[in-house]
């Protein structure tokens, strides 16, 4: 049985007449990465309005790890609203709210005491997270990395690297913001070995405490353990290592922005867990709430309560419906039988891709870890020149085809799979097969081009 039916092209008819609604209503700045108009969404599957049962590779831009409408989310935030709402955790004081802060200070890596603050987005979070470091250390300065996604808040984007699809146009940038290259294994240096090359990276940082800021002005160094939007790049554990000991030694808060590649996402809660390096503040949202707008900050409770009082918080952070979705969720990602779906799903997907790098030269570098991989397309092997426009290629032609699929990367030339962990193997099998001869295709025309 094939989990992917289509009854008409997509978008249908009715996909159709609801994206010329959105074109009139919504602003032209929000971009879509499919055509696909949303009826329901069901673990690793979406149907469009036209009656088009989908796959979903992209779950939400990593949101979905449980599953679309995962059965014990819904039935939390159900029962939750059958109590209450919201009642501001300003005015009031919101057990879920409690509960969820008491289960992700217990489960951050770190034996000491921790406190959480929620919030609504990542962006929100890791705002907060940068602020909190801040008060507690009574310095400006914050040191983050070239191909980094932190979010779109002026703050956030400031310290989001990429710039001509998110910081194009909307400066001026908030300052004292430092920014370094981040060790890249397939864009790095040619002819070193892994320890040459992560030692290049460490010097570099060295030389930024010369040539950029004095370590002692800097509140926080804030890193994605696993770069997600700059192309899913693994930081190396003895990176993170001596990130460490550079906090440690000149007091600066050690920020793990977590959004993207935590929640389970690499065979971990944590994606910092593998490293065995221990983060004074992690920031999580995404797939903590399996949909629901949540987000945390997790740190150390001698810095989370630095600020005074009424410095944090907001109007609708730990809304009580989000928490309950939130708690659920986590219960399931930490559990072992999850945890180890992450591994087979992410085994199965590796393998597959290596088969496909050694099938087609286009594909430049398969590369994650767990279930967090990518594709990388560039248009020779050896110069590594991205192919921006051969990866839209592809996803419009897999999406065509039924697959949900999102680029990433930052020369947007890498295909990032993130699908719900639920998902089936069947499915999974269909899934990869659906991208498989849309990069089939793209290979072929290539030749075609080429005269060949
Ligand atoms: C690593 C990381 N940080 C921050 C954010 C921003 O989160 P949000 O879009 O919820 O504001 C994202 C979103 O993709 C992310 O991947």
């Amino acid at each position: 049985m094939s989990y992917i039916q289509l009854k008409t092209a997509l978008p249908g008819p009715k996909g159709q007449a609801a994206l010329e609604r959105r074109k009139n209503a919504l602003p032209a700045g929000l971009a879509k990465s499919t055509d696909i108009v949303v009826e329901k969404a069901e673990g690793a599957l979406v149907w469009d309005i036209d009656g088009n049962q989908l796959l979903d590779f992209a779950g939400g831009i990593g949101m979905i790890n449980v599953g679309h409408s995962n059965e014990y989310v819904v039935n939390a935030i159900k029962d939750q609203l059958d109590k209450y709402i919201h009642t501001c955790s300003l005015v009031t004081t919101i057990e879920p709210y409690l509960d969820l802060a008491e289960l992700l200070n217990s489960l951050t890596p770190g034996n000491f005491p921790k406190k959480t603050l929620l919030a609504n987005s990542g962006s929100e979070a890791v705002e907060n997270a940068v602020n909190i470091a801040k008060y507690y250390t009574k310095r400006n300065a914050v040191l983050c990395f070239e191909g980094a996604y932190h979010g779109r808040t002026l703050l956030t984007l400031s310290l989001t690297s990429k710039y001509s699809l998110f910081k194009k146009g909307f400066g001026s940038y908030v300052s004292d913001i430092y920014r370094i290259p981040a060790p890249n294994t397939y864009r790095g240096i040619n002819g070193l070995s892994e320890e040459e090359y992560i030692a290049f990276f460490i010097k570099k940082l060295e030389e930024a405490f010369i040539s950029q800021v004095d370590p002692e002005s800097l509140a926080a160094i804030i890193i994605e353990p696993v770069q997600g939007e700059g192309g899913f790049l693994p930081m190396p554990p003895a990176y993170l290592h001596k990130l460490r000991e550079v906090c440690d030694r000149y007091g600066i808060v050690f920020i793990a922005d977590e959004i993207q590649c935590g929640a389970g996402r690499t065979g971990k809660f944590f994606a910092v867990e593998h490293s065995g390096v221990v983060p004074d503040i992690i920031v999580s949202a995404k797939s903590i709430g399996a949909g629901m707008p949540i987000s945390a900050v997790t740190g150390r409770a001698e810095i989370m309560d630095a600020p005074h009082l009424g410095g944090v918080g907001g109007t609708y952070g730990g809304s009580p419906v989000a928490c309950v979705a939130a708690i659920e969720a986590i219960k399931i990602i930490k559990s072992t039988a999850f945890l180890q779906r992450v591994n087979e799903v992410g085994e199965s997907i590796r393998k597959t891709l290596e088969g496909w790098k050694a099938k087609y030269p286009l594909i430049g570098d398969v590369r994650g870890i767990g279930a967090m991989r990518l594709i990388e397309f560039v248009k020779d092997r050896d110069t590594k020149e991205p192919d921006a426009e051969l990866t839209l290629e592809i996803i419009k032609d897999a999406v065509a085809h039924g697959l949900l699929m999102i680029r990433a990367g930052l020369f947007s030339n890498c295909i990032r799979l993130l699908p719900p962990i639920v998902i089936t193997d069947e499915q999974l099998t269909e899934g990869l097969q659906v991208l498989e001869d849309a990069i089939a295709r793209a290979q072929e025309k290539r030749l075609v081009k080429a005269g060949h």
